[in-house]
């Protein structure tokens, strides 16, 4: 018998912006990721371009029944997706919501209710309405937490008998790094002062306590997270000055949830503010609000990294935050370190640090599928990198919870093919389930199961118990 506890949340992940498509269809607005064909290191175009792979995505505004029917066939006990906040609010800043954006969650939570799937959603995925980041610098201005905060309650008013899981924000802590995609704000990076940067991230982490207790108090079993990029960060030697090094890297992506899930500023970011000269606004009611913690912890993981205090390293690729690399691991195509017991490490880290549930939203590998014809006419992809990938990392899953870790479910990143996000490609490819569509604009859109959608459904079935140790 497998560690999985019986209730375990098998599933999977997408968001709004690398799947629906319909980016202007039934009113909604233009989001951030409209005028980002090239990922999150370009400047943003001025209006939506052709070559802009989002716009069409893999067309789940359509095809979602689709989709969903075969999310069930793998067995799945809960859907991660986004709610594309400019479908509800197209300018972000309106009183009134969109009927037609609602509807259409409406019709997507109903179809999940028909197979008996846990919706998992996410308020905010890299979605900020293109409007709020014009015209107040996104999260730069405090007025951002009023607008986030009236979308929160409609979803959360909406949605209550439908949505029991939610998460506040994707990745928090990208946004030093990503402003534009992240925090919505449209001042490059380079003329980003560290002051506005972190009074940004304060505004964020206001407005994520917010819907914490907004959730708390319109959906009495409504459970809400906060969501990291987690990536352990490693000494790339035992030198204590490495030591130290990382420590202060790991504190950069633990003063998120620090913050999320104690409700108070931890005492190292007094030094941070102190040697960067930053003076945070912070109102005597951000302080009442940010006591609004969350009920679960979720994150990200596809790698790790390392650091060191000596210059002169070259720094690898990865996901967004990226490091120098670890000698010891391989990479994918892409350049991302498959390191599947740094999950585990960081399960435990992150449990010993704050003894509340965790969930692993996002964990996959990103690679180029080759769509093959059987003998029996049927085509599939033999996706055997994928299913090894997944099972390292869940074998690892069930050795943290032999730790004594509490997990509430594993959702792989991209079940269904999608557009990356980084890079904003198709060829990276993360799903159980193939899309004919290409970075040409190619394709039939029509979906393919990939041995690994077999694979999956074992796994599921099972309980982990089908897992390769
Ligand atoms: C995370 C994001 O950064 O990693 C996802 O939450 C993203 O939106 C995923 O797709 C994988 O990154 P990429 O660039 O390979 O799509």
């Amino acid at each position: 018998m497998s560690n999985f506890p019986k209730d375990f949340l098998w599933g999977g992940a997408i968001a709004a912006n690398q799947a629906e498509g319909a980016y202007n269809l039934d009113g909604k607005g233009l989001s951030v990721q409209d005028v980002a064909p090239k990922g999150w290191k370009d400047r943003p175009t001025e209006e939506p371009t052709e070559d802009n792979l989002k716009l069409v995505g893999i067309d789940f505004y359509h095809r979602y029944k689709e989709d969903i029917k075969l999310f069930a066939e793998m067995g799945f006990k809960v859907f991660r997706l986004s709610i594309a906040w400019s479908r509800i609010f197209p300018k972000g800043d309106e009183l009134e919501p969109n009927e037609a954006g609602l509807a259409f969650y409406d019709n997507v939570f109903d179809e999940c209710a028909k197979y008996g799937i846990e919706p998992l959603v996410t308020l905010s995925h890299y979605e900020t309405p293109l409007y709020l980041s014009k015209t107040y610098d996104g999260w730069k201005s405090r007025e951002l937490i009023g607008f986030f905060e009236h979308y929160a309650r409609t979803v959360f008013n909406r949605y209550k008998d439908k949505v029991k899981y939610w998460i506040t924000f994707n990745e928090i802590n990208s946004i030093s790094h990503a402003p534009l995609l992240s925090g919505g704000i449209y001042t490059p990076l380079a003329e980003l002062s560290q002051q506005d940067l972190y009074q940004a991230m304060h505004h964020e982490l206001v407005a994520s306590a917010k819907a914490v207790k907004a959730c708390h108090e319109i959906i009495p079993n409504g459970q809400i997270g906060c969501m990291i990029l987690g990536m352990p960060v490693y000494p790339l030697t035992p030198a204590p000055k490495d030591v130290l090094k990382s420590l202060a890297a790991e504190r950069d992506n633990y003063y998120f949830s620090d913050i999320q899930v104690r409700g108070y500023y931890p005492t190292y970011t007094n030094r941070i503010f102190k040697e960067n000269n930053i003076q945070l606004e912070i109102l005597e009611d951000d302080i009442e609000s940010l006591k609004h913690t969350v009920d679960f912890i979720s994150f990200s993981y596809y790698m790790s990294t390392c650091e060191s205090a000596e210059p002169g390293h070259e720094t690898g690729e990865g996901n967004i935050l990226g490091g120098i690399p670890n000698p010891y691991l391989e990479a994918s195509e892409w350049g991302w370190q498959i390191d599947p017991e740094g999950l585990r490490y960081y399960l435990n880290n992150l449990y010993d640090r704050y003894q509340k549930p965790l969930f692993i939203v996002e964990n996959g590998l990103g690679a180029v599928d080759e769509l093959v014809e059987l003998a029996d006419g049927t085509k599939t992809v033999q996706d055997d990198y994928r299913i090894q990938y997944m099972n390292d990392h869940l074998v690892q899953v069930e050795e943290a919870l032999e730790d004594g870790v509490e997990i509430m479910g594993y959702t792989s990143w991209g079940c269904i093919d999608l557009v990356s996000f980084t890079t904003a490609e198709l060829k990276k490819r993360y799903g159980m389930i193939y899309v004919d569509r290409n970075d040409d604009g190619s394709g039939t859109l029509e979906r393919f199961k990939k041995k690994s959608f077999n694979w999956y459904k074992k796994v599921i079935e099972t309980n982990g118990d089908s897992l390769k140790k």
